[in-house]
């Protein structure tokens, strides 16, 4: 099957202006697409601009923060143009674009039950009586594997788990077969086995509608089993991309190795070989043009103190890039 673009985001740069003139750059120069019926993770360590980048995407960022910069295409519509809105964003983002956030509870009204906010949703982007609505809704429900729907329509947010309220934010991109889910760390809040569960619902998903997933997240072992490419993300910028199995097998920046090395293997119970990295990330405000990771690296030089941001360049393979001076010298 031919691959199809549904999304794909250019040189975006989004910062946060604070007091005392000082600019967070959180997004800096970001690059990244998405085909259609394809999973695609982002991942880095907390703070790296994982969810800053989608939020831009999705036109969500708020003063103090402000996109500054770059274009964003999905399915054939310009959403935005050199940082500036080119769409109705209203019709597209809860419909086209699904977002499932890190806590479920902040995009669930609780005054409201979940069958009168998903009858909601769905009158919103489709011409639906509400008994339509109301029977959509509950099949959606249904659909994302919640017992006795019919019942659970009448129930109020609180009285569902988290692991329940993830799925009915599942099921809103159910009903409205949203071509892009994006869900942004959908599992840190749960434990381990309801966290593989709504990955295997989103999956289930994607083969039905053969809809787009962009997972965000830290884990990088849970994604390893579900994700068809992986980006990485360091201090803002994405430091290395490729296919799961090359970012695997494969590493060419050494954060990606170090990252690498700090899963937890299956067959390490003790985990007795996990590698931290160590130190922490740098603040993104004031950056030097040099790699962001230098001071961290345990394979840096000279040359990487001296020389300007190593840009991400194209490694043996079709389609696996990496931002690393030593990178570039392998070849
Ligand atoms: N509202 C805000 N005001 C100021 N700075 C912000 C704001 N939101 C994010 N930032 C800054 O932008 C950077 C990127 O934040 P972002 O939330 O994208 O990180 P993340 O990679 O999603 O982290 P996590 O894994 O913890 O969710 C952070 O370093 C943070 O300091
Ligand atoms: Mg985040």
């Amino acid at each position: 099957m031919e691959k199809q673009r549904l999304l794909e985001c250019t040189d975006l740069h989004t910062s946060f202006f604070m007091e005392g003139n000082r600019e967070v750059k959180a997004v800096n120069g970001v690059s990244y697409y998405v085909d259609k019926g394809e999973v695609v993770a982002v991942v880095g360590e907390s703070g790296c601009g994982k969810s800053v980048t989608q939020m831009s995407v999705m036109q969500l960022i708020k003063s103090p923060g402000k996109v500054l910069s770059g274009d964003v295409v999905f399915d054939g519509i310009q959403l935005l143009k050199d940082g500036k809105p080119a769409a109705d964003m209203n019709k597209i983002r809860g419909n086209q674009i699904a977002m499932i956030f890190q806590e479920p509870m902040t995009s669930l009204n609780p005054v409201f039950t979940v069958g009168e906010q998903i009858v909601d949703i769905i009158r919103q982007h489709k011409k639906l009586g509400r008994r339509d609505a109301w029977k959509l809704g509950e099949e959606s429900l249904a659909a994302v594997g919640i017992p006795d729907a019919a019942a659970r329509m009448k129930n109020y947010p609180f009285e569902m788990s988290g692991g329940m309220r993830q799925r009915v934010l599942i099921a809103f991109a159910v009903a409205l077969e949203s071509e892009l889910i994006i869900a942004d760390e959908p599992t840190t809040a749960l434990d381990v086995t309801v966290q593989a569960q709504v990955m295997e619902l989103l999956m289930d998903i994607k083969k039905r509608n053969n809809s787009s997933i962009i997972v965000v997240t830290h884990n990088l072992g849970l994604v390893s089993r579900y994700a068809d490419r992986i980006y990485v993300m360091y201090a803002g910028r994405i430091i290395e991309s490729g296919t799961t199995e090359e970012i695997l097998t494969n590493p060419k920046h050494p954060y990606t190795k170090g990252l690498l090395a700090a899963v937890p293997k299956l067959e390490n119970k003790k985990r007795e070989n996990l590698v931290p990295i160590d130190g922490a990330p740098p603040s993104l405000v004031g950056l030097p043009d040099r790699c962001a990771f230098y001071p961290r690296c345990a394979y840096a030089t000279r040359e990487c103190e001296q020389k300007a941001y190593p840009c991400l360049r194209l490694v043996e393979k079709a389609d696996h890039y990496a931002a690393c001076h030593l990178a570039d010298e392998e070849e």
